[in-house]
């Protein structure tokens, strides 16, 4: 059976390997639910854009809001990757993890000053506006520290990248970006303040894309903007064409990153545009088929139809100890994530509704799963590298996972399973008598 995603994830027999590594043993090992991730299909991934890249002007920026654990950006930092940033939270990982300030680019609707002067300070390598009142805001605090803030506008090219609508990010009503329309008086307004430095200009259509046309019609119309903006006498540096490559979760066949890539910059050369620089921002495409969340089966319970007498629910549950709160994809965005036995066993397959513990219907990792299950087996929930452990919560009060990094033979615990005392350690009781 041909699984999803990486081909560093294998079935060997009735073992489910990921480098090589037995995942049921490493669930056993270090608990679950337990997020592990393989370094090599995350490095693999970054090759793969940058070899199409090789010889052009680029920076490939990691958005990391998919996946921001300091070891999975050491990772990226040490592969000379920059990084894509959305907070001053972000961005103090990004320095914590070893990474480069002038290798940053800040992206994000809701910027604060205090946010600004954290990025101005570090150095960041451009701030992508998304607003003329933001432009307004970076000019004075820049002006304030003495600085010029180097500026792209992130344009909204109200193109339909075909994706989910909470992903979809590139339409003219999305809260996205500044409206093509008004995208030249912004760049003029944006050149008349002292405190900013234009150097460029970005777009981000959207997430879990599988198609190129929707990228080529951006960039198109990005270009036509450049065009316009240079006609007026403002100077940009490089395109910034954001992120969004899908991954395979089931059947979908996303372009591969290379062929985006060498389609990008056909149609940057075919319009005279081949020596600009060109920044890339993927988060999805570089971690998600890289990792893997693993959760033990803690009960069965077959639906009413499988006693006799019958009358409720026909619905089989098969309830794991990984919920909601560790893997928000699913309950959100409806999203298929496949499940798959860390060893398959003999019991009888049948079609089961994998569900966690947490006081909700909607917690749910994945619906009508045909499965054979124990009580006590592991399951693997699959490409869950990008936005799993990211967007996990503490709902319920439940500590988040731990997570591995396997990297060929080694095993590091790159994240300690929280503690659930860590959870309220910040939370004050009343005082005594109120
Ligand atoms: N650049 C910008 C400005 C973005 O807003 C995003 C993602 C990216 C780059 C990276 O996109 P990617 O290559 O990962 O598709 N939580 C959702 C995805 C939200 C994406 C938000 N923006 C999910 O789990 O599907």
């Amino acid at each position: 059976m041909t699984l999803p995603g990486t081909p560093f994830l294998a079935r060997d027999g009735a073992v489910l390997r990921l480098e090589g590594h037995a995942l049921a043993d490493l669930a056993r090992r270090h608990g679950t639910p337990l997020y592990v991730y393989s370094r090599r299909a995350m490095l693999a991934a970054l090759e793969t854009y940058q070899r199409a890249l090789r010889g052009r002007p680029h920076l490939v920026c990691y958005a990391m809001k998919a996946n921001s654990s300091l070891a999975v950006l050491q990772t990226f930092a040490q592969a000379g990757c920059g990084f894509d940033i959305v907070s001053g939270g972000e961005l103090a990982r990004v320095l914590a993890a070893g990474g480069d300030a002038a290798r940053v680019v800040f992206s994000g609707v809701g910027k604060t000053r205090t946010e600004m002067r954290q990025a101005l300070h570090a150095g960041v390598r451009c701030f992508n506006v998304e607003s003329v009142a933001e432009l307004d805001h970076l000019n004075e605090e820049a002006l304030a520290l003495g600085r010029r803030a180097p500026v792209s506008l992130r344009v909204n090219p109200d193109v339909d990248a075909g994706t989910h609508p909470y992903i979809s990010t590139g339409l003219k009503d999305n809260k996205f970006g500044i409206a093509h329309g008004q995208a030249l008086a912004a760049y003029r307004h944006a050149a008349s303040l002292p405190g900013l430095q234009v150097v460029g200009i970005a777009c981000h259509i959207g997430s879990q894309i599988t198609q190129l046309e929707p990228y080529l019609d951006a960039l198109d119309r990005v270009l036509d903007l450049v065009e316009a903006v240079q006609a007026a006498g403002i100077a940009i540096h490089h395109v910034d064409i954001g992120g969004g490559l899908g991954i395979t979760y089931t059947d979908e066949q996303p372009p591969r990153a290379d062929e985006l890539v060498a389609r990008l910059l056909q149609r940057l050369d075919a319009r005279g545009h081949g020596q600009r620089e060109l920044l890339l921002e993927p988060g999805r495409s570089l971690v998600g088929n890289a990792g893997v969340l693993l959760t033990e089966v803690l009960y069965l319970k077959p639906g009413a139809d499988e006693h006799a007498g019958g009358g409720g629910s026909g619905k089989n549950f098969c309830i794991v100890d990984a919920a909601m709160n560790d893997l928000m994809r699913p309950a959100m965005y409806d999203a298929w994530m496949a499940i798959e036995p860390c060893v398959q066993g003999d019991a009888p397959a049948r079609r089961w509704d994998v569900v966690g513990p947490v006081c909700e219907s909607g917690d749910w990792l994945g619906r009508d799963r045909q499965l054979a299950v124990a009580p006590g087996d592991i399951l693997a929930v699959l490409s869950a590298g990008a936005y799993g452990m990211a967007m996990a919560s503490n709902y319920n009060t439940r500590p988040r996972a731990a997570e591995l990094m396997l990297d060929g033979e080694q095993v590091h615990l790159i994240r300690e399973r929280e503690d659930v005392a860590s959870l309220f350690a910040a939370e004050r009781l009343l005082p005594t008598g109120s």
